[in-house]
């Protein structure tokens, strides 16, 4: 069975139709979705009316599934977790920042699959912006500046006990089964500018958040440079806006795109399933 892939004409995202995911792929038709996946960094299947088994049969055939360090997964999986909020909830909004999926960790995922099942009738848009062409249109004396430089990344102010999921008052309703943890408080590092394990495209690796200082750089210093930095990876003109309708799966590429949530939907539930699937290339 072949497919159908229409640019989204934004930076990055295309929708891909003509495929039933509930059913086993070939391996002609996952090889074409790599490379569609490659070029387009986030790719969005419609009208797909998935279980978790068929959502982990699909983000397999990507990958071996990654280390998910401080969310538990739902009921009855080892590699599926929820990302939900429910009407009521005062909680804030989860993943409402500009970030990479764990790339604090030693061999940060390559992808990430998440499949709406409930979404409210406005808001909750997911938002990527392409690193690739952040980097490619960088003004060169910014580029001078962080050429050549290593980030120390660090999921500590978010799930370290001191970190923002830390605080038991503002954490008590969120329905998301987010772990804290010590082990939020470890460091690697990455270079800034960085070729992406498959293509060999240079590109903007993480920023400001789990980005916590450049090696090298005293605290001031590199925060200053790594504001600089966001203020430009971050730009509109980078940004591709994805609006979710139910039965939706969207797969992206944490090695080229940055990702957040949006809020705007207070009193109506959403949730979604999400897989995270490794890198396969380790250098
Ligand atoms: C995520 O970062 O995985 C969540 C994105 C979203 O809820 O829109």
């Amino acid at each position: 069975m072949t497919f159908s892939v229409t640019q989204s004409g934004a930076p990055c995202g295309a929708i891909v139709e003509g495929l039933d995911l509930t059913k086993q792929l070939e391996c002609s038709q996952v090889a074409a979705l790599r490379q569609e996946w490659l070029r387009s960094h986030v790719l969005i299947f419609p009208d797909q009316a998935l279980s978790d088994d068929d959502l982990e049969r699909y983000s397999l055939y990507f990958g071996h599934f990654g280390y998910d360090p401080f969310i538990a997964p739902v009921d009855g999986r080892d590699h599926v977790i929820a990302v939900e909020r429910k009407a009521e909830e005062q909680a804030p909004v989860f993943a409402e920042v500009w970030h990479s999926d764990w790339s604090f960790q030693e061999v940060p995922p390559a992808g990430t699959c998440l499949y709406s099942i409930k979404i409210p009738p406005l808001g909750g848009d997911t938002e990527y912006i392409n690193q690739h062409k952040a980097l490619a249109e960088m003004p060169a004396e910014l580029r001078r500046k962080i050429e050549g430089k290593t980030a120390i990344h660090s999921a500590r102010a978010g799930y370290s006990p001191d970190g923002y999921f830390g605080d038991e008052e503002q954490e008590a309703d969120r329905s998301m089964r987010i772990i804290v943890s010590e082990e939020a408080n470890d460091t690697r590092r990455h270079p800034i500018i960085r070729r992406h394990p498959e293509t060999g495209v240079e590109g903007l690796f993480g920023c400001f958040g789990y980005i916590i200082g450049i090696e090298g750089m005293s605290d001031n210093e590199s925060r200053d440079l790594l504001m600089e930095v966001y203020n430009w990876q971050t730009r509109d003109e980078f940004v591709y806006r994805h609006q979710w309708q139910e039965n939706m799966l969207v797969m992206w590429d944490n090695r080229s795109v940055l990702h957040k949530a949006n809020g705007g939907y207070d009193g109506y539930d959403r949730l979604l399933h999400r897989t995270t699937i490794a890198e396969q290339i380790v250098a």
